[in-house]
């Protein structure tokens, strides 16, 4: 599949514009230091940055893709390369190399293109104002990041803790969002809920960046419900959606039914990863080794895709890890007058959390009065990510479970 024939820039000032029409699946490689950004029906990407691979679906076809117009002949599984506005002389040799690429391919400008695009790859990346960097969410988020009351530091009587009635409330396999309905600072039936509401909800109640969450809810709502405005929380429970194999408490959709709902066994192996001591990013980066054992032992059908594909549109690899940051992140104590908190969260919060779904006021949490930002949540990932990479490859489930014994019992209590 040629790469070279579909591009088209034209200089604007500081900016390349981009002319495209796509109807499926186009990849779009960034030339500059190889980052690699994949696009699916113009909703899911997968980007690199620092190594990680992001979801920036949404933003990337707000921004990106859709400012592309047309170029005749682009076809579904084309490939085009994608080059970002700069300056000075990486600009200049992306120029040429562009106009190279337009003129009919002849040996003469396939070798100059090859120089060329070596050059550029030779470069560093360019000081772009349209490459999407991690602390400016708020430019892909409707509103500037929006400002509430600080959270509440003791539980008002109207967000009492209810147990959800599943005949007629929806409930999704995230026990964060589950918590927020359970206690009615998300709508108490889990229905009908916009990336606003999503945004608004954690912010308000976890004081976490709201553009940052916002973008976070509606690229999971765009890749559950293309197009849709609003979910009911269990539409994230379609597989391979968001929700995906190997989760830290929830049995895979391949282990029979109940899949969306925590386990309690797996729940009581999270608790016990430090001994019953606090659990911190280490422990949580020994805990996803595990349980990508256990789904491969267990789970005939096991996939979790993304740890070593470049350009996958939906990395479960990365959404895993990072579920496996933020509950620390969120849950853990602030160090006293300074924005960063302690990244350990002790097991008695963490059963509240995790078995009731339940915000763990009664175990001393409060929410955090500094604003827990985007870039602290990549912090907290890299941290999981670098003690999963260093650490052992097989670890031992703490409480006994073998790899040979087919996996907990399943849940008795049906989906949400
Ligand atoms: C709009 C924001 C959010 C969305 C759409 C979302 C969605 C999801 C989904 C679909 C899962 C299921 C993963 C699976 O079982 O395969 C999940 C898991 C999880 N989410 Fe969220 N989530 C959001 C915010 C948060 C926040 C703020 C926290 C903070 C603690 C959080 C904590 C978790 C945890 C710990 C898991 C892992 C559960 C497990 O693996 O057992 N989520 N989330």
């Amino acid at each position: 599949m040629s790469s070279w024939q579909y591009i088209r820039e034209e200089k604007r000032g500081k900016d390349a514009h981009f002319k495209t029409s796509f109807a499926q699946i186009i990849e779009v490689s960034l030339s500059l230091n190889f980052r690699r950004i994949a696009i699916q029906t113009g909703q899911v990407v997968s980007l690199s940055i620092d190594g990680f691979k992001l979801i920036w679906g949404w933003m990337i076809r707000q921004y990106v893709v859709e400012p592309l117009e047309h170029i005749d002949g682009l076809k579904d599984g084309d490939h085009i390369f994608l080059r970002l506005s700069s300056v000075g002389l990486n600009s200049f040799i992306r120029f040429v190399t562009t106009k190279l690429i337009l003129t009919a391919p002849t040996m003469r400008s396939t070798v100059l293109l090859f120089i060329c695009f070596t050059a550029v790859c030779a470069l560093p990346p360019p000081n772009s104002p349209t490459v999407p960097t991690l602390d400016d969410f708020s430019k892909f988020a409707p509103k500037q990041d929006v400002q509430f009351p600080l959270p509440p530091t003791t539980l008002p009587s109207e967000f009492a803790w209810y147990e959800p009635d599943i005949r007629t409330q929806s409930r999704s396999p995230c026990p964060m969002l589950n918590s927020l309905a359970n206690h009615g600072m998300l709508p108490r039936d889990g229905k009908n809920i916009t990336a606003d509401m999503f945004a608004d909800a954690l912010k308000k109640y976890l004081n976490v960046q709201w553009s940052f969450w916002w973008v976070v809810a509606q690229t999971a709502i765009q890749t559950v419900k293309p197009g849709a405005a609003a979910i009911d929380l269990h539409d994230l429970a379609m597989h391979n959606g968001i929700q995906h194999d190997a989760a830290l408490t929830r049995n895979d959709r391949g282990q029979g039914q109940y899949f969306t709902r925590r386990n309690a066994t797996l729940v009581q192996q999270l608790l016990k990863m430090n001994h019953g001591r606090s659990i911190s990013y280490l422990h949580m980066a020994r805990l996803r080794r595990l349980r990508e054992g256990q789904s491969e032992a267990w789970n005939p059908n096991y996939s979790l895709p993304g740890q070593n594909i470049d350009s996958v549109a939906l990395n479960k690899w990365f959404l895993a890890i990072d579920q496996a940051a933020v509950p620390l992140l969120v849950l853990s104590d602030n160090v006293p007058d300074k924005k960063e908190n302690t990244g350990k969260v002790s097991v008695d919060r963490l059963s509240t959390f995790f078995n009731y779904e339940r915000l763990p006021y009664e175990n001393g949490w409060i929410p955090s009065r500094y604003e827990l930002s985007g870039l602290q949540i990549f912090d907290g990932i890299r941290k999981v990510v670098s003690y999963y990479t260093s650490g052992p490859d097989v670890v031992r489930s703490p409480i006994g479970l073998r790899l040979t014994d087919g996996g907990p019992p399943s849940n008795s209590d049906p989906d949400y």
